[in-house]
This record gives structure tokens, C-alpha cells and sequence, in this order.
């Protein structure tokens, strides 16, 4: 592929190797040093810490290009495109274990070329440097983004300082204190206020202290050394603050054996604080309500700046597992967030290997040329797809039951992330960003909207299947597994996505004159495959990460802050502001809401429930 050296793989792991200090989120960029091998020089280096009056990136030449090519790309049909050869095999990567095929997207060589250039003029390197060192690249809460330190070695030559500590010290002191606390809950040595050995574990939080961490649970809890590991332990996760969740989770639990655990980056969320407190009262109400009780029973994941909200909700330091500001909700998987709850049932090792399949991602990433990086490419085309041919929709389909809870995750991860209207500049985009994402895993999707991505809208589709099952069968000596049958599927739908049915293929079969329009497929709907050796703890690692990063090459490209969530709070303070008009209504108070609208609701509400 041409622009393969012209975009080549960041040194920055080769740089600190040769001896280069370590760089703060404020320090300046560097001075080069005389001799080359020792020096940490950050090509572009960018200035988070101040606002900058970019134009937009569709006023670039390197836009404009791709929106002129956007046009030549509706000449040809993906049948005709798959058709051919050399482009299908210029068009699959096999890195690392991954192999991933874009010859089903409507790209050409001259495609991926434009957006190298995109991708070089928006400094996607040196954004992807800059928070690998844990530059401020969460510009308007001024925080580095740092959670592929999370997965670091512990002599990792990069080590980001933030505040004055360096965060792999402090990653790696949390994980130590997390594998002595799950082994001795495991080993019955840390056990709950009776005396009994705690093996249901139930995690309260929502977003990304919840998502993240149910796809690693539901990934693991089929996986064969998952299923030994967590034998006589039950993982529950309570996050709506509907009080009909509240009583799932509970049922036929047995307090006594019961360990909670917080997880919230703030401690202030209003669901999990609720949830939080009702899940302290459901134990003082079968134990009492000694302190021990909470400190017993009660852990917390939270960030260090709510240190002292953990302490007074009862919860003994010992129990405390930190994490911090630079570490994004919804990129909170392998911190305290999942690793707790995830060790405490599966063992502190496989979670270990969940953070070795990461961080293999996390190197792949930094070091691999366009053309071999996934998550790069991915990112890539989906902003072709998204900004050039106008899809704003992705779905993201996993032949595999076992990551029934990635589309879920991905939805926020990107929606949260990317769902933005303001470039850094503080600038309105006049171009498409933020996909609407949605998935559902293979086979149960073909049967419920399927439909609609054959016939109906065409959005793009991510296909993800394994070479392995995580535990296959042979039904009546069938030649071929269940696993084989399932990924028939994998490989089939591509094609009829690609390729459609035509009119005249229809009447071939002879098939009806008058029923030809309603089965015609026009096809040339765009996807990619993904295909992975075995849903283990390690390729899910990679997998997280994938997608991590994925996420930050669009909001890089499209110069967007993909770590701030400014668009969650309007909702969250309306909501402090209705509870005063409930409480009015509840007393029997004249409700005075905002609009007549809101009122008419209430007004209803109030008044049905009191009837
Ligand atoms: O409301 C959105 C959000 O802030 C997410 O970004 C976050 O993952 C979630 O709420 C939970 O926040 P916390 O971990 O602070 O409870």
C-alpha cells in the first residue's frame, strides 16, 4: 500500500526506551536533545491548555478531496468491488490475532489514501501521543485521558505523571490492593459481618460504571476458565433507579453472604447514590445497623476526590478502591470499576489477562502503520461513512452470545464520546459526527431489524465472529458444529448486504413479475468482519480496546473532545427541579412547573397517583 511510510508508527514507545524522561500533562514540549535516540519530541506538539482558532477541518483541502471522491465512490457497485482480487487482499488486515476485512466497505485505495491525508493534517498521531502521555486532551475539564495506563506494565518505560504522581505507580498499587482483597474474599479470609463467606456480589452503578463492566461479566461467565472460577459466586448489577430493579437484584439473596459494591467515579450520581442507600438499608434491615455491618459488607470504586463521601457512607478505607480524574466514565472498564467485581467472581488472574489483551491493543495502536491498525482503519472509515457518504447510523453485530452486552457498551462508548456539535475551537461542525449506534448479537438480529438493514435504511454493520466457540456442540453427528452453523450466518450476510438481488436475478428463479420490486435487494450496503481466535479474557481485552480507540480516532479526525459529557447534565439538573414540584404536589400544593406542557404531565401524575 502507498501511504503506508508516510504514515507510519509513532515512536513514542522507542523514544522513552531510549531514556527520556517522563512528561506531565503540563510540561512544555520538549527541547530536543542533541543526540536523537534520547529524545522525546512530540512532532506537532499541541497546546491543550490553550483554546485555539482552528477553521473547521471541511474547510481543509484534505476534506474537500474526500467529499469530491465521495461522488466517484457512487459510480460503482460493492458487487463489482468484491469482485476483484487484488483489492479484496489489499483490503484485510491480520494483526495480532485480529483479522479484519474492509473489502465490503465502499472504499477504494485512493479512499484510504485521502484519508491518511486527513488523518495527517488533523494530527491524529500527535492527538494519539498526546494522551498516551496524559497531555489535557479533556480540554474543557482540563484532565488528561490516560485509561490505556490502566493496562500498563508495571515498568512501563512511559510513565505519564498527573498531579505529581505517576500514574503507573499509582494503577499499579490499586491493582495490588485489588488482588489481596479479592483472594482473601475468595479464601474465606475476609468474610462478612456473621462470619459467612461472601459470594454474591452485587455491583450499583450506571453508564459507564455499569456497562463496561456486565459486557466483561457476561463474556467471562461462559468462558471455561471463567465458569471454574466462578463456581458458588453470583455477579448482579443493579443500575436503574427503578425500585423494580432494586428488588431483581435482591431476590433470594442472602444478605449475610452478600458483598456491595459501589462503583461511581463522582459518588454523587443520583441513581447509584438511591440504589446505594437502599442497598445499605436491605442490610441493616437483616443485620442491624452496627457500623461493622457497612464496613463489612459495603466497598466502593470511586475517584480519589470523593475520598471523603466514601468515608462518610460507612465505608472502612481498607474497602476503598481508588481511581481517578483521568480515567473517563465510560473508559473506566480496567480500573476499580470492573476489576473489582470482576476479580472478586472470576479471580484477580483472568481479569489480569482481560488488562494483557488490552494493553496489546493499547501497543498495536501507538505502533502499527495505517494500513495494519485496526482500530485506525476502523476509525478511519467511519468517517467516511459517517461525514462523506452520509450513514448516521453503525450497527455493531457479535456472532457470538457471549457479547450480547458490546452493543450496549459501545452505545455509550461512542455516543457519549462522539455525540458533540463543537470542534476545540469552540466552532459549530457543518458535517455529520456521532453515529447513532445500536447491535444485537447474530443470530437473534436477522430476525428482529435485519429487515430494515437489507431493505429498508442501509447502515453500516460491523460483523464480529471467532474462530472458536467458547464451547461448541455437535448435534447428531452433523458434520458441522453449531458454532460452524452460526457462522455461516457471519459470512453470509455480508454478502447479501453487498451484493443485494437484482430484478433479473429474481426472474431467473421465477419468481412473480408483480412480487419482483417488493424482493428486490439493492444492495451495496456497506460492512466489515472481524474475526478473532476465541472469545477469551485476552481477546475481549483487545477487543474493549479496539473499540476505545476507535472512538478517539473520530473525535481526533473531527476535532471534537471525546472525553467530556457536558450533554448528560441539562437532564440531570431538570430532574433536581421536578423532585421539589413532586414534593409541592405530594403535599398538596399548587404544582408550578417551567411550561404548561410539564405541568399537564405532573398535574396528571400527581393526581392519578393520589387517587
Ligand atoms: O451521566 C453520565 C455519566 O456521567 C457517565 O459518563 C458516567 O459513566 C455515569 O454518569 C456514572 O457516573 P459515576 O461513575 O460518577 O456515578
Amino acid at each position: 500500500p502507498k501511504f503506508g511510510p508516510k504514515f507510519g508508527p509513532s515512536p513514542i514507545y522507542s523514544q522513552i526506551r531510549g531514556g527520556s524522561s517522563p512528561v506531565s500533562p503540563t510540561s512544555e514540549p520538549p527541547t530536543p536533545s542533541p543526540t536523537p535516540s534520547r529524545t522525546v519530541s512530540l512532532t506537532n506538539h499541541i497546546n491543550y491548555d490553550e483554546v485555539p482558532d482552528l477553521p473547521l477541518v471541511s474547510t481543509t483541502p484534505e476534506w474537500k478531496a474526500l467529499e469530491e471522491h465521495a461522488k466517484e465512490i457512487e459510480e460503482t457497485h460493492l458487487r463489482d468491488y468484491i469482485m476483484d482480487d487484488e483489492r479484496c487482499d489489499a483490503m484485510h488486515v491480520l494483526e495480532d490475532g485480529i483479522m479484519l476485512d474492509y473489502s465490503r466497505q465502499r472504499v477504494t485505495e485512493k479512499t484510504l489514501d485521502l484519508l491518511s491525508d486527513l488523518a495527517e493534517a488533523q494530527l491524529l498521531r500527535s492527538k494519539m501521543t498526546s494522551m498516551y502521555r496524559g497531555a489535557p486532551i479533556n480540554f474543557t475539564e482540563k484532565r488528561a485521558v490516560l485509561h490505556t495506563a490502566l493496562r500498563s506494565r508495571k515498568d512501563s518505560p512511559l510513565r505519564p505523571v498527573v498531579d505529581g504522581l505517576d500514574v503507573v505507580d499509582e494503577v499499579h498499587s490499586v491493582l495490588e490492593q485489588i488482588k489481596k482483597f479479592t483472594d482473601m474474599v475468595r479464601e474465606g479470609e475476609v468474610t462478612g459481618y456473621t462470619g459467612k463467606q461472601l459470594r454474591n456480589i452485587v455491583s450499583v452503578g450506571i453508564g459507564g460504571s455499569y456497562l463496561g463492566p456486565e459486557f466483561l461479566h457476561e463474556c467471562l461467565k461462559t468462558e471455561p476458565e471463567g465458569v471454574n472460577a466462578a463456581l458458588g459466586y453470583t455477579l448482579r448489577f443493579l443500575s436503574n433507579v427503578d425500585p423494580v430493579d432494586v428488588e431483581r437484584t435482591c431476590s433470594e439473596l442472602d444478605p449475610e453472604e452478600t458483598l456491595i459494591i459501589i462503583v461511581s467515579k463522582t459518588f454523587t450520581t443520583a441513581e447509584t447514590m438511591l440504589n446505594a442507600r437502599t442497598m445499605r438499608q436491605w442490610l441493616w434491615d437483616f443485620m442491624g445497623n452496627d457500623p461493622e455491618v457497612v464496613s463489612k459488607h459495603v466497598v466502593a470504586c470511586a475517584s480519589t476526590s470523593a475520598t471523603d463521601k466514601v468515608r462518610s457512607f460507612g465505608i472502612s478505607d481498607d474497602y476503598f478502591f481508588r481511581f481517578w480524574d483521568w480515567v473517563g466514565g465510560r473508559y473506566s472498564v480496567c480500573s476499580a470499576a470492573g476489576a473489582v467485581p470482576i476479580s472478586l467472581v472470576y479471580g484477580f488472574d483472568l481479569f489480569s489477562k482481560v488488562l494483557d489483551g488490552a494493553r496489546s491493543m493499547d501497543e498495536h495502536f501507538i505502533q502499527k502503520p495505517l494500513r495494519r491498525n485496526i482500530p485506525m482503519l476502523m476509525g478511519l472509515i467511519g468517517v467516511w461513512n459517517m461525514s462523506f457518504l452520509k450513514y448516521n447510523m453503525r450497527t455493531t453485530l457479535p456472532y457470538a452470545e457471549a457479547l450480547l452486552k458490546l452493543p450496549a457498551h459501545i452505545q455509550q462508548l461512542d455516543m457519549e464520546s462522539n455525540g458533540k456539535h463543537v470542534t476545540r475551537s469552540g466552532k459549530e461542525v457543518d458535517y455529520l459526527v456521532g453515529e447513532v449506534d445500536f447491535g444485537e448479537p447474530g443470530t437473534n438480529g436477522q430476525h428482529s431489524f435485519f429487515q430494515l438493514l437489507h431493505m429498508g435504511q442501509a447502515v453500516p454493520c460491523d460483523f464480529i465472529g471467532f474462530v472458536k466457540s467458547q464451547n461448541d456442540l455437535v448435534v447428531d453427528g452433523e458434520t458441522l458444529s453449531s458454532h460452524d452453523e452460526l457462522m455461516t450466518n457471519f459470512f453470509a450476510q455480508p454478502d447479501a448486504l453487498a451484493n443485494g438481488k437484482t430484478a433479473d436475478e429474481l426472474r431467473a428463479e421465477g419468481v412473480p413479475e408483480w412480487q419482483i420490486p417488493h424482493r428486490t435487494f439493492h444492495g451495496n450496503r456497506p460492512s466489515m468482519s472481524l474475526l478473532l481466535p476465541k472469545l477469551t479474557a485476552f481477546h475481549v481485552g483487545q477487543l474493549l480496546a479496539l473499540y476505545e480507540h476507535r472512538t478517539a480516532v473520530q473525535g481526533f479526525v473531527w476535532d471534537l473532545n471525546s472525553f467530556d459529557q457536558w450533554g448528560v447534565e441539562l437532564g440531570k439538573k431538570l430532574a433536581l427541579g421536578i423532585k421539589d414540584k413532586l414534593v409541592e404536589g405530594r403535599a398538596g400544593r399548587k404544582i408550578k412547573a417551567d411550561n404548561p406542557s410539564t405541568k399537564r404531565l405532573l398535574d396528571y401524575y400527581v393526581n392519578s397517583v393520589n387517587e
